[in-house]
């Protein structure tokens, strides 16, 4: 069967979501994650744009070994050779250039005349190629683009070096048969077509990105271009988990075959989801948490006497694991160890201490601790820093009644190692809590999102809280994990400001 290549982009195209605010610790974990579920390429993202982004790719450049690392540049020399800084040390660096080819784009945003797109293509190209044996390069926009000038830069490019030719609907505006044309033409018409491997990437603005990937495929794309969950700019991108078992279910209808680790998509999606705070609807394909759920009786019924009745797609083949009971209050620290490495986690020494010593104090209040439960614990241990200045929460206490004003006290650590306590009131007992943070705190904060999330099932389940805020005006976003709501709260909290010290420090670091 053929092969199709996979190019994840969650962490470039996906962290273009809007709201969507990942760090560098943060984007190292998804990478290891994607890195198992079987991506080919990553695109880490798009060095030029900041130096978080530039950092967060150097370090996945030198971390990740079992798939290539890409990033984005603009068609220009100062894009490509930061991107080259960042990408140097992979173990197959490459490069992702785009430029506009669309009339749209070409008048109104490049202002440019399609014969000098073409000479700045082919430029760039050959100017990449100087530095990465890789280079993909994107006609930005190009399922509105004219398919004669497509044809004619294309060859062109190939000619410079290119070795991926991407296809972008970038504003999500093609349908399948439209799209499948596409590849053909470009197939047909491209005299040198075959030295390149061509990729699809779709955007989901009519709901089509998944549909059209797959008629790209089907008519000569060799890589496809997604993200997980779907998540990116506006409605989206392919999501990734959907076309692979879409490939896997239906090979009858498609018989291609990929890299991916199936049975990694939902502890990846959890993790995107969980990093992003970009919630997964209950009735998403795939990785949905009723995806796998019978609700009414005749189905249920069916179930019971043959799972295919009513089930396509098995819980297992995507890693949903029908037990999830995994550790109690006697497992030991090497149980646990294991359990951490088949969750997929590399912890240093020093946080599987810290991991232990939470999963411990947590079994003294629930008694089975779940693989979701310990991932969301890992987690966060895994992508908080330590040994940085930060806002660290002492003791808290809120006293609430159905009819009394409700008061929260709270004792901090600031930054500086000063202990801190007062209290003050609130309409809830949340507010109250926010209330008495605010005041701790030298910062001035406006909560612009509040969510909250059981992790499983049960009355003991663990809490999930992400916030989003702005802090001294900058958006940043939080996330807590505790077994009592009002703690998740409070640490989601200081997550958030802790966040916001850090992007602080490091902008003045940057200055210096
Ligand atoms: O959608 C798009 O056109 C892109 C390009 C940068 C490839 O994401
Ligand atoms: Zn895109």
């Amino acid at each position: 069967m053929p092969h199709v290549n996979v190019f994840d982009t969650t962490l470039r195209d996906g962290e273009q979501s809007p709201g969507v605010n990942i760090n560098k610790l943060e984007k190292l974990e998804i990478a290891k994650h994607l890195e198992r579920l079987g991506v080919d390429i990553m695109e880490a993202g798009f060095p030029a744009s900041s130096q978080g982004d530039f950092e967060a790719v150097k370090a996945i450049a030198q971390t990740i070994k079992g798939a290539s690392v890409t990033g984005l540049a603009r068609a220009k020399k100062s894009d490509i050779d930061t991107a080259w800084e960042a990408l140097k040390d992979a173990s197959e660096p490459r490069l992702h250039i785009f430029l506009a080819t669309s009339p749209i784009h070409m008048t109104h945003k490049l202002k440019k005349a399609p014969e000098e797109v073409a000479t700045q293509a082919v430029e760039m190209v050959s100017y990449a190629k100087q530095k990465f044996s890789h280079v993909e390069w994107s006609a930005e926009d190009a399922t509105r683009s004219d398919i004669d000038f497509l044809v004619y830069i294309i060859e062109k490019v190939i000619d410079a070096g290119a070795t991926v030719i991407n296809l972008p609907d970038t504003v999500g505006y093609t349908t399948p048969e439209e799209y499948g044309l596409l590849f053909r033409t470009i197939r047909d018409r491209v005299p040198n077509i075959d030295k390149v491997a061509l990729s699809a990437h779709c955007h989901d603005d009519l709901g089509m990105a998944v549909a059209n990937t797959i008629a790209a495929v089907e008519n000569g794309a060799t890589q496809i271009e997604g993200t997980i969950n779907g998540i990116g700019e506006r409605a989206g991108n392919a999501a990734l988990e959907e076309i692979a078992v879409a490939l896997n279910i239906r090979q009858d209808q498609y018989p291609y075959t990929t890299n991916l680790v199936l049975k990694e998509i939902k502890r990846t999606s959890d993790l995107v989801s969980k990093l992003t705070g970009m919630q997964i609807p209950g009735n998403k394909a795939v990785v949905g948490r009723n995806a796998f759920a019978h609700e009414s009786g005749i189905h249920q019924d069916g179930v019971i006497k043959n799972a295919s009745t009513y089930e396509i797609i098995t819980p297992e083949l995507v890693g949903v694991e029908s037990n999830n009971l995994v550790l109690g209050k006697h497992s030991g620290r090497r149980a646990f160890k294991e359990k951490v490495e088949q969750l997929g986690f590399q912890l240093t020494d020093e946080k599987l201490t810290e991991a232990f010593t939470t999963f411990k104090k947590l079994t003294d209040r629930k008694k089975e601790i779940t693989g979701d439960d310990l991932s969301a614990i890992l987690t966060d241990i895994q992508t908080t820093l330590t040994n940085v200045k930060k806002y660290e929460l002492r003791a808290f206490q809120v006293q609430y009644g159905s009819s009394n004003l409700p008061t929260a006290t709270v004792a901090l650590m600031t930054p500086e190692g000063a202990p801190v306590e007062t209290a003050r009131t609130g309409q809830g007992s949340v507010e109250s809590l926010y209330n008495t943070l605010e005041a701790l705190i030298e910062e001035t904060i406006n909560l612009t999102d509040f969510q909250l999330n059981s992790v499983g099932k049960g009355r003991d389940a663990l809490a999930d809280v992400y916030v989003k805020m702005t802090v001294n005006g900058d958006e940043v976003n939080g996330r807590g994990t505790a077994q009592d709501i009002l703690e998740a709260s409070a640490i989601a909290f200081l997550n958030a400001v802790n966040r916001f010290l850090l992007n602080e420090h490091s902008i003045k670091k940057e200055m210096a």
